[in-house]
């Protein structure tokens, strides 16, 4: 009774302080967010200010200690909180306390076409970043897949903006629900490794609006995204960190933008440009921009001492700093100086879980001759598992979004632990590709070293085959330079390391071969007709293996879907038929225009080896008639399209029913078809449900270069459904009045 009695009048105590100690309003978290900006602001010295707008560590920029405004901590994403590196060096800070949850990668993430298992991603990520007392993570991105042969695909979310804008807004939400900002990443046109630091895009402005920013307005208008990065490219000969067009007009001018916009690292490379193009922060540069540096020379950066003494000399007007520094402030307000925010957790088995859910979701099953999958462990003696990747850490390496991760489950061991003691599994490594991971000072402890010739390799592994039920080849890329990793592309699209020779070998010594491909890429199969099961399992983060494991033995029924085609060869590819990757002189000009990914292959009726949006399932669904709720709509209507879907199979699955709208006629050219909506249903053995999506005006619009505006365009209308891009269902038609 006494406790409670002490613990009441210490709390009534606490309040009347409270109320007589009058909080400066831009303490005062009653006040409006813009009116404590402004009070923040108005305290602040020049010299604070210039401070708060470039970075005074790899991967940190100061706050205003005599105020209490807490420093901004950034972190690479997107897959992971990274670990803590030295304050001026790359290298690992060798902490104890800071292996993450690796997540899955955003192409496994955009291959669920599940919104909701984005959003899942994005607390889950934000949990761990807010933990680590990080306030910024650097990510997702959303730069399109233009090209196979990108080296940072795998950070991405696949070659449709509709698919990528659906997928980004939850993962943004999902984090900042955390007080943690998303900082979108890279805006916009970086759709390639190579010269990532020069090439200027040439690109017209439909292609620009109605392909390569519709994901990035989607994360700033829906998403609400706190945080955007500039890309390194060019744009209209402005670097795009420090670019008029993209960050002043679009940005900040269309869309609205009130968060932070942070450069690359390294991004910057004029102070003029950085200071009136719409920048707020800059990182990562060294003195003479890109290259050589010198340690600590953060005093150096454009928008240090360069700005301050602009300033100072009355040649730039101190408003110019204000501006960057509100949005700075406002992007605190909502992080680190919101009282209410919670407190992350990390590296706990609910996000390991949440990994793998993720993982199985998107995993793709490409090609299930036979019924060859699943496995069935009951009939099933004995498993070969050949194969580096089967082995091989992906958490490490990529670039900066290289992970130290609490743990990694092997495919390999995945199967072991699934199989138990009801089958035998036996490896051989089949291929040699790189013996170790090593990512900046972080290192695999795996050596995979191994000096015998691929002939040696390859009889050892069809005889482990011969031997088997099932010989499960685990394949693909990695995050080894010129693999799938940054800073470089791949050099073509084959599979390294003499993987297509072993396939075919292997399929020679077994029928019941699957081929699982870890990439974050498309790659060519020369062997699809040998191999009667193919899976693409992405790079899937700590619980890999036993994602794959599930999908394997069918406790799992894969129902991913490609983000982006897979051509047969190169040059179906519009950025390789049209010859111009990876530009001339530093200048790279996008002539295939809007027609990016399935909308070239469908111009060009080009067959893709798998299409957009392909993906099998252990059972199967049947398609009933689409029908339209009229058959005309006026500019402001909207009508539904419904289809009904039956699970006519024997096991529950999931399948993502999706919808495509062509324009029969318009006075611009347009795609055959585009996505426009989908829906991820659970249907059980016999269950049949109904389908329906709305759509609007909105949904039938192009960008008219010449009006710079959306437009719908009276006339005829076809709307597709379908399993995938190229395996339509059922077609309603309607007319726009
Ligand atoms: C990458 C960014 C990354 C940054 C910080 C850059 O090289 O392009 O995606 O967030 O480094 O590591």
């Amino acid at each position: 009774m006494k406790i409670i009695t002490c613990l009441l009048l210490s709390v009534a105590f606490s309040f009347s302080v409270a109320a007589q100690t009058k909080l400066p309003v831009y303490l005062d978290d009653s006040k409006p967010i813009e009116q404590r900006i402004e009070d923040a602001l108005s305290r602040l010295t020049l010299e604070e200010k210039v401070k708060m707008v470039h970075a005074q560590s790899k991967f940190s920029s100061p706050g205003v200690a005599r105020l209490g405004i807490p420093e901004n901590w950034m972190t690479d994403g997107p897959h992971g909180i990274r670990a803590e590196v030295y304050w001026d060096e790359w290298d690992q800070a060798k902490w104890t306390n800071d292996s993450c949850t690796a997540f899955p990668a955003l192409t496994s993430l955009a291959a669920t076409w599940n919104p909701e298992l984005s959003k899942l991603y994005g607390k889950s990520i934000g949990e761990e970043a807010r933990y680590r007392n990080k306030n910024v993570l650097l990510g997702p991105g959303v730069n399109i897949y233009r090209t196979p042969l990108n080296g940072r695909n795998f950070e991405y979310m696949g070659e449709d903006p509709y698919l990528s804008s659906r997928m980004v807004i939850p993962y943004i939400q999902g984090v900042q629900q955390n007080g943690v900002a998303a900082c979108v990443k890279h805006f916009a046109l970086n759709n390639q490794e190579v010269d990532r630091h020069t090439v200027n895009v040439v690109v017209d402005d439909r292609a620009l609006y109605e392909i390569y920013l519709p994901a990035f307005k989607a994360a700033v208008t829906e998403g609400k995204a706190w945080a955007i990065m500039g890309s390194y490219n060019r744009y209209k000969g402005q670097w795009a960190c420090q670019n008029e067009f993209l960050l002043n007009d679009i940005l900040r001018g269309e869309w609205g933008f009130d968060g932070v916009v942070v450069s690359d690292w390294g991004g910057v490379n004029d102070t003029e440009q950085a200071i009136y193009h719409g920048l707020d922060m800059e990182f990562g540069s060294w003195t003479d921009g890109l290259s050589e540096g010198k340690s600590n020379a953060y005093d150096s950066y454009y928008l240090a001492d360069p700005f301050l003494n602009l300033i100072k000399s009355g040649k730039v007007k101190e408003e110019e700093v204000d501006k960057k520094v509100r949005n700075i402030l406002r992007m605190v307000f909502r992080t680190t100086m919101d009282r209410n925010r919670p407190f992350g957790s990390f590296a706990t088995p609910e996000h390991g879980l949440a990994g793998r859910q993720i993982a199985e979701e998107g995993i793709v099953l490409l090609q299930n001759k036979n019924k060859v999958l699943p496995i069935d462990l009951n009939v099933t003696k004995k498993i070969a598992v050949i194969g580096e990747n089967a082995l091989k850490k992906m958490t490490i390496g990529g670039g900066s979004s290289s992970l130290k991760a609490k743990y990694e489950i092997s495919p390999l061991d995945g199967l072991k632990n699934k199989v138990g003691s009801k089958a035998e599994v036996i490896y051989a490594r089949g291929y040699v590709g790189e013996a170790t991971a090593v990512q900046d000072g972080l290192k695999s402890e795996q050596d995979l070293t191994d000096k015998r010739s691929p002939e040696e390799l390859i009889a050892e592994a069809c005889q482990v085959a011969q031997g088997a039920d099932y010989v499960v080849f685990v394949g693909g890329l990695n995050k080894h330079d010129h693999q799938d990793s940054e800073g470089g592309d791949r050099r073509g699209l084959g599979l390294p390391y003499g993987q297509d020779a072993l396939i075919s070998a292997l399929a020679k010594a077994n029928k019941n071969l699957v081929v699982v491909i870890i990439s974050g890429n498309a790659v060519a199969m020369p062997w699809v007709n040998e191999a009667p099961a193919i899976l693409e399992a992405w790079y899937a983060g700590s619980e890999a293996g036993n994602a794959l494991a599930n999908v394997l033995v069918g406790e799992v029924n894969p129902s991913g879907k490609l983000p982006f085609t897979f051509p047969v060869r190169l040059t179906d590819v519009g950025a390789h038929t049209l010859g111009d990757y990876p530009g001339v002189n530093k200048e790279e000009t996008y002539h295939e225009s809007i027609f990016v990914g399935y909308r070239w292959f469908d111009k060009n009726k080009i067959k893709a080896l798998f299409p957009f949006g392909h993906g099998l399932s252990y059972t199967q669904f049947t398609y009933g008639k689409a029908t339209i709720s009229r058959k005309s709509i006026l500019e402001n209507e909207t009508l539904t399209v419904s289809v009904p879907i039956k699970n006519t199979g024997d096991r529950a699955g999931k399948e993502v029913v999706q919808l495509y709208v062509g324009d029969e006629k318009s006075y611009l050219v347009r795609p055959i078809k585009e996505l426009k909506a989908f829906d991820k249903v659970n249907l059980a053995p016999g269950e049949e449900k109904t389908i329906t999506f709305t759509l609007s005006v909105n949904d039938l619009k192009f960008f008219d270069d010449k009006k710079h505006d959306w437009v719908a365009e009276p006339g005829k209308f076809t709307v597709y459904i379908g399993t995938s891009s190229a395996d339509i269902k059922s077609t309603v038609d309607f007319e726009l009045k």
